[in-house]
């Protein structure tokens, strides 16, 4: 009856470290890895709704995607193209009228600070690198 009992507790405990060796797994496995400034700008990127247009995790959507934006070249409507670098996304997010990118609408005006754009900034520019997006 007691080894009963002991088989039982083995059982659940490891059954116990299972779960946790597979669900932390799996935590790792969902998304990039990322600094603790751009870890900052992905949650602001949700909570200012950013993500309902540029996509969950930067895919893109109604509003051109954050992967592989920065240091890409962007065609405008006019024709001209532009380097998304650091100047150009903090621009591009504070005054989005500034510039329009081909073949998307126009994306709304928010009044957002200086500083939850740096951090957002720094998430997208963190998106850039195909490494980021796809941890080994
Ligand atoms: C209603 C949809 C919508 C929302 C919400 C939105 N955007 Fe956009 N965004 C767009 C569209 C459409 C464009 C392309 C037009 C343009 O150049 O303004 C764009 C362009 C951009 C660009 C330039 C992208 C490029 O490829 O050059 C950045 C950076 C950006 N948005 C960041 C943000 C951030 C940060 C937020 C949240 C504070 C945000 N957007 C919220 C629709 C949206």
């Amino acid at each position: 009856m007691r080894s009963a009992l002991v088989a039982l507790v083995a059982v659940v405990v490891v059954g116990v470290v299972v779960v946790i060796a597979v669900s932390s797994r799996g935590s790792e496995a969902d998304g990039p890895v990322l600094s603790d400034a751009a870890r900052q700008g992905q949650q602001l990127a949700v909570q200012r709704s950013c993500v309902g247009c540029h996509g969950r995790d930067g895919e893109g959507g109604v509003g051109p995607a954050w992967v592989g934006l920065y240091g890409s070249t962007v065609t405008l409507d006019d024709g001209s193209t532009v380097v998304a670098d650091r100047a150009y996304l903090l621009e591009s997010i504070r005054d989005p009228r500034a510039k329009q990118v081909a073949g998307y609408g126009k994306m709304p005006v928010d009044s957002i600070g200086d500083a939850d754009i740096a951090a957002i900034v720094a998430y997208i520019e963190e998106l850039a690198s195909p490494s980021a997006a796809t941890p080994p």
